[in-house]
């Protein structure tokens, strides 16, 4: 890889040993995909905190191995836009959920550090409804799989998927290496998927992403026949791409900012494959997503990615007056800022008056693995990952008939 002088002088630690170490992992990882040189970022999104699986599955090596990295990493501070995804758990939630005290310390001295360094602590899966929204063509370095997707095919930024370090790593140096999707010969779409089922949730727009992803490998698809999607429908899609498949990129004919047609999408070549997503194959993915021996459930999860304020005053607008049934627990899983809103217009006490809980900055089977037998979610992505981080049967729906699970104790497919 060629480097600036610049780059070369870090690299040699002109500006200390961690800032060399961050460096070579950014050359390193660049040489082995194939990047020829780094270039700016700026804007980061990064795991810069601890999470709870290290502490629980991994034993407290990796806690201190994670820790030491974090304190080094805030020793010098970020050179753009730097945001978190989730964490273990608010503070607020830490007797609730029986946090290990080792975490609580380790999150609680990261918090300190991080905002010193100007990490912007948002604590979501979902920044770019909380201030983190690049502008088309921003180079950006973020981790979180939705959120990637996201920002390259609905906001029109560019960013590989990353992990930790080398988040961190652009965050502290402001270099990426380029290659994947931040380069324009690897934005062109190839697969192109013919949309003919009716889409009239944002979940069937989850069941459209999860059929795409996992037909689409390591191509870029372009959906071609849709209608444009809300930002819920947007956040839906996403994520279920980027957990059907390894999707960075799909664009959406009319919609992806540098896709205002089909042809454009395609860069006025033929799709080098072709497929249709009709009726069958809607219903078809979401038999997929359900594997539950019964209609009884226990947990209601939304909020999967984390979610809007639109989403949480129609939920609140659903419970308004109501009860959920006995032994169902609700999780409404969103940022900080977003459940401060709630608050403010009246809604998150609806929420919590019908029984359902409004969980901040984390998420209850990536990061805190809730104890579950029956899910019922709306969320692809959560359907994906709850049933083998948790081990629960996990029934998959639109976010009204999940409520309507949550009121009844029971989900009703015919409903
Ligand atoms: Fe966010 Fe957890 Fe879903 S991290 S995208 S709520 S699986």
């Amino acid at each position: 890889m060629h480097l600036t002088p610049d780059q070369q002088a870090i690299l040699d630690g002109a500006r200390g040993p961690f800032l060399a170490k961050c460096l070579r992992w950014l050359v390193e990882w660049g040489d082995a995909m194939g990047a020829r040189r780094l270039v700016p970022v700026t804007n980061t999104h990064a795991l810069v905190t601890v999470p709870g699986n290290l502490v629980a599955h991994a034993g407290e090596k990796s806690l201190e191995a994670t820790m030491e990295l974090l304190r080094e990493a805030c020793r010098h501070p970020v050179c753009c836009l730097s945001t978190s995804h989730i964490t273990f758990a608010h503070e607020e939630q830490y007797d609730e959920i029986e946090m290990p005290p080792e975490q609580v310390a380790a999150q609680q001295e990261i918090e300190g550090m991080a905002a010193d360094a100007g990490f912007l602590m948002l604590y979501t899966c979902a920044p770019y409804l909380v201030g983190n929204v690049p502008v088309k063509g921003e180079v950006c370095a973020w981790t979180e799989s939705s959120a990637v997707v996201y920002a390259n095919s609905i906001l029109g930024a560019r960013t590989t998927r990353h992990g930790t370090e080398s988040a961190i790593a652009a965050a502290l140096t402001g270099w990426v290496p380029e290659f994947g999707v931040v380069l324009d010969e690897n934005r062109r779409a190839t697969l192109q998927i013919d949309v003919s089922a009716p889409l009239r949730s944002s979940a069937d727009w989850g069941a459209l992403g999860y059929f795409t992803g996992q037909a689409a490998g390591l191509e870029v698809p372009v959906l071609a026949g849709t209608p444009r999607p809300s930002q819920d429908d947007a956040k839906q899609l996403c994520a279920a791409l980027a957990s059907g498949g390894g999707v960075s990129l799909c664009h959406i004919a009319g919609v992806t900012p540098e896709a205002p047609t089909l042809e454009a999408a395609l860069g006025g070549r033929p799709p080098e494959h072709r497929i249709t997503f009709g009726p069958d194959e809607l219903l078809a993915t979401y038999a997929k997503l359900r594997n539950h021996t019964g209609e009884e459930i226990d947990t209601v999860i939304l909020g999967c990615p984390h979610a809007s304020l639109q989403e949480v005053a129609h939920i609140a607008r659903f419970l308004k007056g109501r009860r959920l049934a006995e032994g169902v627990t609700l999780w409404v899983c969103m940022a900080y800022p977003t459940r401060a809103v709630a608050e403010r217009l009246g809604f998150a006490r609806w929420i919590s008056d019908a029984g359902g809980y409004l969980f901040v900055d984390t998420c209850p089977t990536n990061s805190m693995r809730v104890r579950a037998n029956r899910i019922v979610t709306s969320g692809f992505k959560q359907a994906h990952y709850a049933r083998g981080m948790i081990g629960a049967e996990v029934i998959v729906d639109s976010l009204e008939k999940c409520l309507e699970a949550a009121l009844a104790g029971r989900w009703n497919e015919a409903g």
